[in-house]
């Protein structure tokens, strides 16, 4: 779905000497670098608070840990994201609800938000489903009506927007992944967590950081609360700063693709993702929906055409969750997760291949 050594090679000598100067330097951990990645990343997104993580599970897990989540709360959620948006909540001990999705935008059906509330609620966590985002105007209406906090899970969501603002600073908290693959991506895992809440920033970076508020100069270590060693490394956190120099042009260059992808594969056998008006999504990959998925899958498959991530996860039918949870049902959920296939959409992809890869699937429906 990526091509992870086109992008290396894209700015090789930029990196090298980036990676280079930070190990010359010696300052691997909360070097200038990362402060100054997170500065620039807040202003990229309109947040007033941003810092760095390990990836952007432990993101979600840190958002829900600051918001005091914890047994007996419950957490509202979508079941077509990947498994750690479900992990975080099963971590800090709360409840899911999985609700269903728009059958259009695959993401978070707000129409059905409401009637999902209970006493126990306290946190919504949307999730912009492949950098699709999600109504996150009619879910902060519902959140503020019934005093709930948001989380946005906005991990393949990097430089979204919504009505033209970038996705980032609606929610109480916006996870992202920087993961090799994703959007914005580093060389190895990471994530970034904005806000706009200066208490909660605060217990965001000591949760990072063992507990501590600020780092010893001299044993004992002080931890004010139980943290975690959620850092990124500043060579991660300096690849980042580099390439979000070229995020706007990555994003362009997406939009472009799927442009192209909705021309080609016009055909009443096939639907679309549908972004909402003012919308703009960052194309993690571009997903098509089919009837008979399976069957088409395999062929292209077995053509070795390697395009295509078969499935969606459902996160209730996970091995884990399987056990407890075996009478759920989300019929658009179920639905559109057993018709979905991913094409590539990266900045990489040249409109030859894109065009390639369509045909065969329009010989295939
Ligand atoms: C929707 C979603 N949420 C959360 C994550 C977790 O991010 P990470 O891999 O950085 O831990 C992913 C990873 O792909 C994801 O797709």
């Amino acid at each position: 779905m990526y091509d992870l050594i086109k992008h290396y090679n894209s700015n090789k000598k930029e990196i090298n000497k980036t990676i280079e100067k930070i190990l010359s330097k010696g300052v691997l951990e909360m070097g200038d670098e990362v402060y100054k990645f997170e500065d620039n990343f807040k202003k990229y997104c309109g947040a007033k608070y941003c810092l760095t993580v390990s990836s952007g599970s432990m993101g979600l897990l840190l958002a829900l840990r600051a918001l005091d989540i914890k047994v007996n709360d419950q957490v509202i959620t979508v079941a077509n994201s990947d498994i750690p948006t479900s992990h975080a909540i099963t971590l800090v001990g709360a409840d899911i609800k999985w609700i269903d999705v728009n059958e259009k935008t695959f993401n978070l059906n707000e129409n059905l938000l409401e009637k999902n509330i209970s006493k126990k609620t306290k946190v919504i966590l949307p999730v912009h489903l492949f950098g699709n985002p999600a109504n996150i105007e009619k879910i902060r209406l519902s959140s503020q009506k019934y005093n709930l906090k948001i989380v946005e899970d906005a991990c393949l969501a990097t430089g979204a927007e919504f009505e033209n603002k970038k996705i980032g600073s609606f929610a109480d908290i916006t996870v992202f992944s920087t993961n090799p693959g994703k959007i914005l991506d580093g060389i190895g895992p990471g994530g970034i967590v904005t806000t706009n809440n200066k208490v909660l920033f605060e217990t965001l970076k000591k949760l990072r950081d063992y507990g501590r508020s600020s780092r010893p100069s001299k044993w004992p270590v002080k931890s004010e609360l139980v943290g975690y060693n959620a850092k990124m490394s500043t060579i991660n956190a300096a690849v980042l700063d580099l390439r979000l120099k070229y995020l706007e042009e990555y994003i362009a260059k997406r939009n472009q693709n799927a442009k192209l992808y909705q021309n080609i594969l016009d055909s009443k056998k096939i639907k679309f993702q549908f972004v909402l008006p003012n919308c703009k999504s960052s194309w993690r990959n571009f997903s098509i929906r089919l009837k008979n998925r399976n069957k088409i899958y395999s062929q292209l498959y077995d053509k070795k055409i390697r395009i295509a991530l078969g499935y969606l996860p459902i996160n209730y039918k996970d091995a884990y969750y399987r056990k407890f949870n075996n009478k759920i049902r989300l019929r658009v959920t179920e639905k559109i997760s057993s018709e979905i296939i991913n094409l590539p959409c990266h900045q990489y992809m040249t409109e030859k291949e894109i065009v390639k890869i369509s045909k065969k699937i329009l010989a295939l429906i």
